[in-house]
């Protein structure tokens, strides 16, 4: 580190009312793939950090890097054996210091990915775990004896398909994992495990790090008898294996932690269809700062279908909570594929970035997803997801983890080597210095809608209230005192009047760059795929 002092932020945002993770935005990068500085083919942190005037340019106030730990790769990064270092692939601590001491002059915050679910099959604490059933670190994992008839422990499942158990032949016992076989299932009942998982956090967290984005969350705490799951409709149902009521003292714990220090944020990733469910993460204000909220990633492009998860989950979030929303992430396909359209793609895209930027919620963005990145093709044969042999070819998720598109060009700006995965058919043309160049593209509407949310608080923490509006159309209102905005984002194919109520314009955006905003917002005509955001008065 420099010096012994850990890094904090230059701005300190809360002086002014302002709290970075609530009225900021956070931008997700996928470290294999953002920037590769030293050309073997694989990002890394110093890549990050060589990028950083990049998103301070867009306006982002924090990045969240999936894993950067010491790990055999099996679930990229996603399986670690060591917390407390960072895996040779992207560098060491003292890159990462100064990746965030630079993030840090610029007003950006850094989370990092905890994974306190499982470790790797690699990590000391498993290899001393699964060397005898008396080693002390036996009981920081979930082993059983196999049934008389040698089958596993219980019916669970793994998430990436099979049994949730796999048997260690040198001690005869199954251990659990949720995910990979070579992700065992950490025992949160352990108190040992507990406080050395809190361990870390402080380490990080002592290092200057200013949050946590938190893998799978809901899966910690299991039932204590480890029963059978039940089956419904022939589909099992994870009602013993997660979601179990004891996680949320687990968090708490965690959260409390936290608190300790100053302006540090968690989120969770709450992988549960119910966003009921989802949303008793916030606790009464206790618990995570943010549940993520994949809503979109299930809806289809469809106003109708937008409007009502938008208020549902809103109506869910507890007071004392905050909401969020997320188009994209490394986990599923991009949203510029899923909406994508023979001849209204790179419109939806736009008002994907307005509507985004300007709901009540703290956006997430995916790296690329403000040049309009799609999924690309891979072929089977080079596929590196593991899921695409344990589950499905389909589900294999190498397609929106490929390497940032920043300039035309061998290597696209990313690498001088060979990228480890391919980049974009499209990436000669559909890149970040490309787009820099016209005031018109994606890019630059992304900038100026994050300047905008920026410049208005009450697109920050104003109030959020659906309008009615023609089917095709998603309008709502923002308040905040006297501010008020209005926003219309039409998602049909013919061109509309929104109905926006009568208001005088002072300011606003659309995202057909080149139209002049109406003097009155309800004289608006909104053409195919075009989305506008007014700032009025009350
Ligand atoms: C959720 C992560 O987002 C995903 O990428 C990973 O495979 C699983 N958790 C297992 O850690």
């Amino acid at each position: 580190m420099f010096g012994s002092r850990p890094s904090r932020p230059a701005r300190q945002d809360h002086e002014a009312g302002r709290l970075w993770w609530r009225d900021g935005i956070i931008y997700q990068i996928y470290p294999r793939s953002f920037m590769d500085a030293n050309n073997d083919g694989i990002g890394d942190l110093e890549g990050v950090r060589r990028r950083l005037d990049h998103l301070a340019w867009l306006g982002v106030d924090g990045i969240w890097l999936s894993p950067c730990f010491p790990s055999p790769m099996a679930d990229f990064g996603y399986d670690v054996s060591d917390y407390r270092d960072i895996d040779p692939v992207f560098g060491n601590l003292q890159d990462f210091d100064r990746l965030l001491a630079d993030a840090h002059s610029r007003g950006i915050r850094i989370i990092l990915d905890l994974v306190p679910n499982h470790t790797s099959d690699r990590h000391p604490w498993f290899q001393a775990a699964r060397r005898s059933k008396d080693d002390p670190k036996r009981d920081w994992y979930l082993w059983r004896d196999p049934r008389p008839d040698g089958a596993p422990p219980n019916n669970w499942t793994s998430v990436f398909g099979g049994p949730a158990w796999e048997l260690d032949p040198q001690t005869g016992q199954y251990y659990l994992h949720t995910f990979l076989k070579e992700q065992p299932e950490l025992n949160w009942r352990n108190p040992e495990v507990v406080a050395a998982m809190h361990d870390v956090v402080r380490f990080w967290f002592d290092r200057g790090v200013d949050g946590f984005r938190i893998d799978v969350i809901h899966a910690i705490a299991k039932d204590p008898e480890l029963r059978d799951n039940p089956m419904v409709n022939g589909v099992q149902k994870r009602l013993h294996s997660e979601n179990h009521p004891d996680v949320h003292g687990m968090l708490r714990a965690l959260r409390r932690l936290a608190d300790d220090y100053d302006e540090r944020m968690l989120v969770g990733e709450v992988y549960l269809m119910d966003p009921a469910e989802v949303a008793t993460y916030y606790g009464a204000g206790d618990e995570l700062h943010l549940a993520f909220n994949f809503s979109f990633m299930h809806a289809p492009w469809d106003a109708g279908a937008f409007r009502a998860q938008v208020e549902r989950f809103a109506k869910l979030v507890p007071e004392q909570g905050w909401p969020d929303h997320v188009l994209s992430s490394h986990d599923a396909r991009r949203h510029a594929s899923r909406y994508d359209h023979a001849t209204l793609g790179e419109a939806r895209c736009r008002l994907a970035a307005l509507m985004l930027l300007t709901l009540r919620g703290t956006p997430f963005l995916y790296y690329g997803e403000e040049i309009g990145m799609r999924n690309v093709e891979i072929p089977e044969d080079a596929m590196q997801d593991p899921l695409a042999w344990t589950l499905s070819p389909k589900l294999c998720r190498d397609g929106e983890r490929t390497p940032m598109q920043w300039q035309p060009g061998p290597g696209a700006g990313f690498t001088k080597g060979s990228p480890w995965l391919p980049f974009g058919d499209d990436a000669g043309t559909r890149n970040v210095s490309r787009q820099m160049e016209e005031p018109a593209s994606l890019l630059h509407l992304y900038r100026d809608a994050i300047a905008l949310r920026r410049r208005n608080p009450v697109l920050q923490r104003g109030s959020f209230q659906p309008l009615d509006s023609p089917d095709q159309v998603f309008a709502f209102e923002r308040r905040d005192g006297a501010s008020r905005a209005l926003v219309a984002l039409n998602l049909g194919t013919t061109s509309v009047n929104p109905r926006l109520p009568a208001a005088s314009v002072q300011g606003g955006l659309r995202t057909h760059a080149r139209l002049p905003l109406p003097e009155d917002a309800a004289s608006l005509e909104l053409r195919p795929c075009e989305g506008a955001v007014f700032l009025t008065a009350c």
